[in-house]
């Protein structure tokens, strides 16, 4: 299959396109490189440095016969969409609207769209929240995903677009940004690294759901090669703090470096965990990575 992934330079976006092609595939590339990065491109993946709003984006789907969209690019920055929501707009929703015209007029047959488990919820939400849980998205980021995700809907019914939407928990391994604001795992791992001590927002007793990129790689590919369309959770289920998470990855670091506490973010939910069970119902999936594992081996690339 000929598979169009926005936002292939980027973390999720450039591991998912590495397993697309592995899985023999073929995979093209549309990425304006603002967050991603030119080394994270496969290179038997054909890359269009463009950005979504560029018109010239017509011509990939015309010229290469793209037949599935994978819809990673975003402004992913939670901060960033508070302080500038219409940017966060302009990339999360008008940019994927104008995507998802070209999917009906090039008779895409599959749309696969990255969105937001651990931000869509809210506090208000059980923990591990369900599909079925309400939704209480208390940013521009996570409310521009759901508008997202509510076209998409529309795009199903009346355009007959085959739409799947996995709603991501926080997803950690190698190639997440350790400068962003977010990617807890990824700016500690970096800290450690450069002998800083992790600075802990809070008290550290708030919890995150963290799912390894490998299982979100194994949930794109399944999504692929399945008929089946609708919303799915796509986390671990479990809660970890992040003073235990901190604390893993002081060990695992084998620094003497005492973590440090700050005062508490604004706005940041205090629990976080995503029940899995609707895709594992339809899908057979798992998260099967180990933790640790992966946690070590996202250290090791930072090194
Ligand atoms: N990382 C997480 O924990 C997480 C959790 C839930 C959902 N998501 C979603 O998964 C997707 C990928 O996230 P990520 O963590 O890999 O982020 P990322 O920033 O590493 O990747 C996003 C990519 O999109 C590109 N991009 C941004 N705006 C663009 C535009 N207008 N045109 C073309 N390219 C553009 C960036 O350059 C980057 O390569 C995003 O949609 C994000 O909202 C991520």
């Amino acid at each position: 299959m000929k598979i169009l992934v926005t936002g292939g330079a980027g973390f999720i976006g450039s591991h998912i396109s590495d397993a697309y092609i592995k899985a023999g595939h073929e995979v093209v590339i549309i990425d304006n490189l603002s967050s991603g990065r030119k080394e994270n491109i496969n290179p038997q993946a054909k890359f269009y440095e463009l950005d979504l709003l560029d018109p010239k984006v017509e011509n990939v789907l015309k010229n290469e016969k793209i037949q599935a969209i994978n819809h990673h690019a975003a402004q992913s920055s939670v901060e960033r969409s508070v302080s500038d929501p219409a940017h966060d707009a302009n990339t999360n929703i008008i940019a994927t609207l104008q995507l998802l015209q070209l999917a009906v007029t090039y008779h895409i047959e599959k749309f696969i769209f990255a969105s937001t488990g651990g931000a869509i919820y809210g506090d208000q939400a059980p923990v591990p929240a369900s599909e079925e849980s309400p939704c209480n998205p208390s940013s521009p980021y996570a409310i521009s995903k759901l508008s997202v995700e509510h076209y998409l809907k529309f795009y199903q019914k009346v355009h007959n677009l085959n739409c799947v939407t996995l709603r991501y928990s926080n997803v950690f391994g190698p190639r997440q940004d350790p400068y962003g604001e977010s990617g807890v795992i990824a700016i500690f791992c970096k800290r450690l690294i450069e002998n800083t001590a992790p600075l802990i927002f809070g008290d550290g007793k708030q919890t995150r759901d963290f799912v390894s990129v490998f299982d979100v790689v194994s949930a794109n590919l399944l999504a692929l090669d399945s008929d089946s369309s609708g919303i799915f959770n796509v986390g671990t289920g479990i809660e970890t703090s992040i003073l235990s998470l901190t604390e893993a990855l002081v060990r695992l670091s084998g620094k003497n470096l005492e973590i440090q506490f700050g005062p508490p973010r604004q706005g940041e939910p205090r629990r976080s965990a995503i029940k899995y069970d609707k895709f594992k119902k339809q899908f057979g999936w798992e998260p099967n990575i180990s933790f640790d594992a992966v946690l070590l081996e996202t250290y090791k690339s930072f090194s």
